[in-house]
């Protein structure tokens, strides 16, 4: 029996016993070598993604459900969208665009929902990173500002080097940003999700590389630092690597990410990668791959010194999901990978199950039960190493 088998069986023992423990802390999260602290004390990144929580209309009861649910995995952190772009008012949105003009939503439909999700955050102990747009076109995101102020259709990557479009998203971190300077449930912000040269509308304008992005990011999070000191700052991208000896996809730099380039950069203080093989043509052994994933992530996390996170994964039911999950959460575990938040939160709200796409792991489900256990296991982990 290996140890984390043997910790797995302690958790799952234990799991229905583990009580909530209420820790007020007046400090914010801060990066400390490969993991993090909090008040001086280990803070281990485990939990979830809701997306949803601040984008559908939810009431602040629905909140309090969505956090209270994920606490009871020993969920300690939550990543959530922190934009929703719009050209006519709908929902919760908080940035709406006429013309090249974009306005900041104040309103209780814009950033003062945003107060409710952090309130309802903080009431669970729980802290958030927030993504500041989106490389795809849901709700919104990058082709938004593209086509607003440079054209419709035009070229997805001019968003990373045009400079008003810079400008403008500047604009929006800034209103963002400054909001919840001084706010601890804040564990940091997040430039994009999945930044990549290409997005959901196909032009591309042939000159994006890695370094392309690279530079972005280092103009970007430089920025933010300017604002706020407070919070980390990351990337939210898939963590693709860039050997160009590589003719794997997902190493190969093919993107428009180099991971260590990335990680390298000073104002960067966490890295973060996704995991999901079979959407990237990773099938023919994709726990085997994923591990192997997972594994090349933590040694740029000891490489550079900074923690990293797979901060997104998935594989459907029907895609051998517990055997995966199971697999993947104990090589995090056993690698020393500094954190994991799953793809993606379920509960049940007063309207019905909140959004699932295939991947919505409800309360009271085999792989929600599987989160408690390796929740517990990697603060026990973390308790020991000091990751
Ligand atoms: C959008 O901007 C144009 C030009 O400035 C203005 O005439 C129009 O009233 C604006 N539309 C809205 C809905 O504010
Ligand atoms: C790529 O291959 C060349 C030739 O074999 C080698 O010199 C180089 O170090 C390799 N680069 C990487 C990043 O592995
Ligand atoms: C699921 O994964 C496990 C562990 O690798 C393997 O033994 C099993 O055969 C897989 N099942 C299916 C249906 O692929
Ligand atoms: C939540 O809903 C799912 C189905 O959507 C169901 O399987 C589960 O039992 C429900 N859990 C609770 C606590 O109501």
């Amino acid at each position: 029996m290996t140890l984390s088998t043997g910790l797995i069986t302690l958790a799952l023992a234990t799991a229905s016993l583990a009580t909530p423990v209420s820790r007020a802390s007046a400090g914010y999260v801060k990066a400390s070598g490969q993991g993090f602290t909090l008040d001086g004390e280990t803070y281990t990144v485990f939990g979830s993604n809701s997306y949803w929580v601040g984008l559908t209309e939810l009431s602040t009861t629905d909140m309090d459900t969505t956090f209270a649910n994920i606490a009871s995995t020993g969920g300690t952190t939550v990543r959530t969208w922190g934009f929703n772009e719009v050209t006519a008012p709908s929902g919760d949105y908080y940035q709406l665009w006429n013309g090249s003009t974009a306005t900041i939503n104040y309103g209780p439909t814009g950033l003062e929902n945003f107060d409710n999700v952090v309130a309802s955050a903080k009431a669970h102990d729980i802290h958030l990173i927030v993504t500041l747009t989106n490389n795809w076109a849901d709700y919104g995101g990058m082709d938004v500002y593209v086509n607003q102020i440079i054209g419709q259709g035009q070229p997805h990557d001019y968003f990373y080097t045009n400079p008003e479009v810079i400008a403008a998203y500047k604009n929006y971190v800034n209103a963002f940003v400054s909001r919840y300077v001084n706010e601890p449930t804040i564990f940091g912000w997040e430039l994009a999700n999945e930044p990549r040269c290409t997005g959901t509308t196909p032009a591309t304008s042939g000159t994006c590389t890695t370094e392309t992005i690279t530079t972005w990011i280092e103009t970007m999070s430089a920025y933010i630092k300017t604002i706020d000191s407070n919070h980390l700052v990351g990337l939210g991208d898939e963590g693709w690597f860039n050997d160009p000896n590589s003719t794997d996809y997902s190493y190969s730099g093919s993107q428009g990410i180099d991971f260590n380039a990335n990680l390298a950069i000073e104002t960067i203080d966490f890295g973060t990668f996704h995991l999901y093989p079979f959407s990237w043509g990773e099938t023919a052994s994709p726990i085997t791959w994923g591990a192997e994933w997972i594994e090349n992530h933590r040694i740029s996390q000891a490489t550079y010194n900074k923690p990293v996170l797979m901060e997104e994964f998935g594989v459907l039911s029907a895609q051998n999901q517990t055997a995966t999950y199971l697999n993947w959460y104990t090589t995090v575990l056993d690698s020393g990978l500094s954190g994991v938040l799953i793809w993606q939160a379920g509960s049940n709200l007063t309207n019905g199950p909140s959004p699932n796409d295939g991947y919505a792991i409800y309360p009271d489900t085999p792989t929600y039960y599987m989160e408690q256990a390796f929740s517990s296991l990697i603060k026990a982990r973390n308790a020991v190493t000091g990751l």
